[in-house]
């Protein structure tokens, strides 16, 4: 049986919880019973988020982050532990695309989605899992990566080379951080509909994308849900440089 608690005494942290999944992790986490900390650029819907969690009952701290800045992660990590004790739990979040034609990406392109999905996770995982370390207490990261780890799609060179490297770092982390006692792992959401993509797929040009899944259809956050709490909690503990895929098959092959 799950305990619906099951993350009571636990203290998180979010990236990139101003909108989409992060959000939706940053709820989920407080409704195990985590207090949460939760990090973006965009502070204002941040501070909304704490207030919306604090009136169901639970616990939780906005701190401004922008990963890409490592002074700004270190002083991050520093604000929520002071806030809400250490840190057990690291969602690395925060990402970014730049969707263009291989033979047009910028270098300012490149190091935009870079800088953020890989360079950001890396530090960010680094500055968590130091204080884990130095604590000896141990702890879960669970990077979100992405199906485009496992089957590219035009326009999105970068991001998805972004992603299969995360998927990489999760496996090198799980491996040197194993005798710390911290568990690294990847989740790979496929298509989930969110406040960014949702008129999208209303559109012909989303739907008939779709009908080439071997579904046609998205998910939504609360298909995450699970593996989230499974890499998170307890139940969790002999998973360490797993990288799930949560996509309904995307990456297994168009129709
Ligand atoms: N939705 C999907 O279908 C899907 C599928 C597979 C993987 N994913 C992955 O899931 C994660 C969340 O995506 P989403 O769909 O929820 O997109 P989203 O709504 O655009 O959320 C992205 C989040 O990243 C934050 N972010 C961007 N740049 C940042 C920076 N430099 N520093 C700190 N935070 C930054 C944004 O916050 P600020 O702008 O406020 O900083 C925002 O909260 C991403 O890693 C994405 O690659 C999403």
């Amino acid at each position: 049986m799950t305990d619906a608690r099951r993350l009571d005494g636990k203290t998180a942290l979010v990236t990139g919880a101003s909108s989409g999944l992060g959000a939706h992790f940053a709820r989920v986490l407080a409704q195990a019973g985590a207090a949460v900390g939760v990090a973006a650029r965009r502070v204002e819907r941040l501070n909304d988020l704490v207030a919306e969690i604090e009136a169901s009952g639970g616990k939780a701290f906005a701190t401004a982050l922008d990963v890409t800045d490592l002074k700004q992660i270190d002083s991050a990590v520093t604000e929520v532990e002071a806030a809400l004790g250490p840190i057990d739990i690291l969602v690395n979040n925060s990402g970014v695309t730049a969707p263009s034609a291989i033979q047009r990406i910028s270098e300012e392109d490149y190091d935009f989605v870079m800088d953020t999905n890989l360079k950001g996770a890396f530090f960010m995982a680094q500055a968590v899992g130091k204080s884990m370390i130095e604590r000896k207490s141990g702890g879960r990261i669970i990077n979100i990566s992405s199906t485009l780890a496992h089957r590219v799609i035009g326009q999105l060179s970068i991001y998805c080379m972004s992603k299969i490297a995360l998927d990489q770092m999760t496996t090198a982390m799980a491996l040197e951080w194993a005798r710390h006692d911290i568990n690294v792992n990847a989740i790979c959401p496929g298509y989930i509909e969110t406040e960014m993509n949702a008129d999208y797929w209303q559109t012909e040009a989303g739907q008939a994308f779709l009908q080439r899944f071997p579904r046609p259809r998205v998910g939504e956050p609360a298909d995450l849900d699970g593996a989230l709490l499974l890499l998170a909690g307890d139940e969790g503990r002999f998973m360490n440089g797993s990288v799930i895929r949560v996509d309904d098959g995307f990456a297994v092959g168009f129709k």
